[in-house]
């Protein structure tokens, strides 16, 4: 989704606006551009495609000082992306520059009356109608102008806006779309995310909806649409720099499948204590869960399949029922929510427009909103009753992977802890919570596989499709196997419970289509086996990921993948690390970019 950015101090030079936009790049993007003042004269350089171009476009004047300067990194909702429709746009007087995150409902009925005013556009987008707006209401002070500016607008929207006549004054302006501005720095900004940021300063404000900030050399004033002042209190951001950055690996994504160790130790820490699993949060919504021994979850992408997979782990291990919706759904349906009714919402950006249209929803019925997020200060957190955060640090690459190992894990404990209010059994509870504290160790394990899965990358690479299957707790995993193979290797593949596969997708098998089949030694192992004879029957290669006691299973594959042996409902975490570096290789091997998928964005902000 689009990135913006604004950057102002003594010493701020192109570069780092450029710098600024790389740390951007991960949102997804199709243009970017910049607009900075120096001498105070506007400055705007605007490119199709990546900020490598842009950057060659300022090759020159990388190092040049300038007085405020404002970024933008386009992902197209209306109008193509080209150097026309990228952003920053200007008014008719080019002296007021702006760059906008998010989209402006009426900007049609906007632009009209603006034209008839002699305005004149130039892109076919609808963020050109904001500075044209400013110009309208600008009689010498910018922040008014804004405001005045913005309570016009309707739809979601992170602008950034400067003027030629104020070289030292750059204004911000929040609603449905996030921003993190930057203080007590020589530097300070504002940023769509805190990453870019994170160069300058590491105590940050998160503007609210329906609020303004002025941003002034070392000075930061808020004031809500309604004109008056706000007061935030700045948070320490604990990320480093560092962490935003490769540390090595080629790519985020292998960083990141190698950082989950970590993670899990972090989601871990503190939250089991004696035997039992700590999660304060949760206390105050005890007694909704004990009447209404239902919650409903929702979620999109790869956050469904962590939600499919304490669905299974709810309904197995306590009397609640989990009902799972796809967010995109679930905010068109009719919700059948009550007031005492609990809804776990999972989001690893907390920004994801359909997931919040339905926490939105939700709460309108009254019911308690639980968020799983991993962004602190993030939309969803601010509009949750409770939220449990996962502290996975910065994911950078598009795909997610350790935000799904994390989200994953404080499922576990979610379900942990109710099976404990409810009285589900504690011998039961304890001997998982006991494998639980020792997954980060049996983890590393996963992940000692890796030249085995680069070496099957190689081998499979070539195949058009896969067929991804599993049964109980494998058929999320098999899905998300599926997601991450199809969207970074842009290879067709699909996630099916491998019980359905005779009623229908079996009818594609053959030497073309072979299968990856998610068969961990469980309860449902011997079901899992015949599926696999099956899918044999027609040829099918069979690739098999099964924990080193399963040999049955790997004497009917072709290949195999192992992980440890370990109890049937943590198989979900362990096989996690291998259906991702298999996703990774593949991408890799075909020369993709894994970091970057095309077509794809890391928050999506907008339906
Ligand atoms: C896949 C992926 C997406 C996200 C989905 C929801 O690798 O990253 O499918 O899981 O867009 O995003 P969040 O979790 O931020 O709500």
């Amino acid at each position: 989704m689009c990135g913006i950015v604004g950057l102002i101090g003594d010493r701020v030079k192109v570069g780092d606006l450029i710098e600024a936009l790389e740390k951007l790049e991960y949102r997804g993007y199709d243009s970017a551009g910049v607009a900075f003042l120096k001498n105070h004269e506007l400055n705007i350089t605007k490119s199709k495609g990546k900020v490598e171009s842009l950057k060659n476009q300022l090759q020159d004047r990388l190092n040049e000082l300038i007085q405020i300067g404002i970024a933008h990194t386009r992902w197209a909702t209306h109008g193509e992306p080209n150097d026309i429709n990228a952003h920053p746009h200007s008014d008719c007087s080019c002296k007021i520059s702006v760059v906008h995150n998010g989209i402006i409902e009426n900007f049609r009925t906007l632009k009209i009356r603006l034209q008839e005013l002699g305005h004149k556009f130039l892109s076919q987008t609808d963020t050109e109608v904001i500075p044209h707006l400013i110009e309208e209401y600008y009689n010498g002070d910018l922040l008014e102008a804004v405001r005045k500016a913005v309570l016009k607008l309707e739809g979601s929207y992170a602008i950034a806006v400067v003027h030629a006549d104020h070289p030292d004054i750059i204004v911000g302006a929040r609603k449905g779309s996030p921003m993190v501005v930057g203080v007590n720095g020589q530097t300070i900004g504002l940023a769509s995310d805190i990453t870019p940021l994170l160069k300058f300063t590491k105590e940050v404000v998160f503007l609210e909806d329906g609020e303004l900030v002025e941003l002034s050399k070392g000075t930061v004033k808020i004031i809500g649409f309604d004109g008056v002042a706000r007061k935030h209190h700045p948070v320490f951001v604990e990320w480093s720099y560092e962490d935003a950055q490769k540390s090595g690996y080629k790519h985020f994504m292998l960083k990141e499948i190698f950082e989950e160790p970590s993670c899990i130790v972090s989601v871990l820490t503190g939250r089991i204590k004696s035997g039992h699993v700590v999660l304060e949060e949760f206390k105050p919504f005890e007694k909704n869960l004990a009447n209404s021994k239902a919650i409903k979850v929702i979620a999109c992408g790869t956050s469904y399949h962590a939600a499919l997979v304490f669905k299974y782990l709810l309904e197995n291990t306590t009397d609640i029922t989990a009902d799972v919706d796809v967010s995109s759904e679930f905010r068109y349906k009719k919700p059948h929510l009550k007031p005492e009714s609990i809804v776990v919402a999972i989001s690893q950006s907390g920004e994801t427009a359909d997931t919040l249209e339905s926490v939105r929803l939700a709460k309108r019925c009254g019911a308690k909103i639980i968020a799983v997020t991993n962004v602190v200060g993030s939309t969803l957190t601010r509009e949750a009753d409770c939220v449990l955060y996962l502290n996975a640090g910065p994911e950078i690459s598009v795909a997610a992977t350790k935000s799904y190992v994390a989200q994953l894990v404080m499922l576990y404990l979610l379900a942990l802890k109710i099976g404990e209010i409810l009285s589900n059994s504690i011998v039961q509870n304890s001997e998982l919570i006991d494998r639980l504290m020792r997954i980060p160790e049996i983890f590393e394990n996963s992940l000692k596989s890796v030249d085995k899965i680069h070496e099957l990358a190689k081998k499979y690479k070539d195949y058009k499709h896969f067929m991804y299957i599993g049964r109980g707790y494998g058929y999320p995993t098999a899905l998300e196997g599926a997601l991450k193979l199809k969207e970074i290797s842009y290879i067709h593949a699909t996630g099916y419970p491998a019980g359905e596969l005779k009623h229908g997708p079996i009818a594609m098998l053959g030497p073309e289509f072979p299968v990856f089949a998610i068969a961990p030694g469980d309860s449902l192992s011997p079901k899992m086996k015949s599926n696999i004879i099956e899918c044999k029957s027609r040829n099918a290669k069979i690739l098999a990921l099964t924990n080193y006691d399963n040999q049955e299973i790997a004497e009917l594959a072709d290949d195999v993948i192992f992980v440890n042996n370990s109890n049937e409902e943590l198989y979900p975490l362990l096989m996690t690390p291998a259906i991702q570096l298999f996703a990774y290789f593949v991408a890799d091997e075909l020369g993709l970019d894994p970091d970057k998928p095309r077509n794809l964005a890391k928050s999506v902000t907008v339906e």
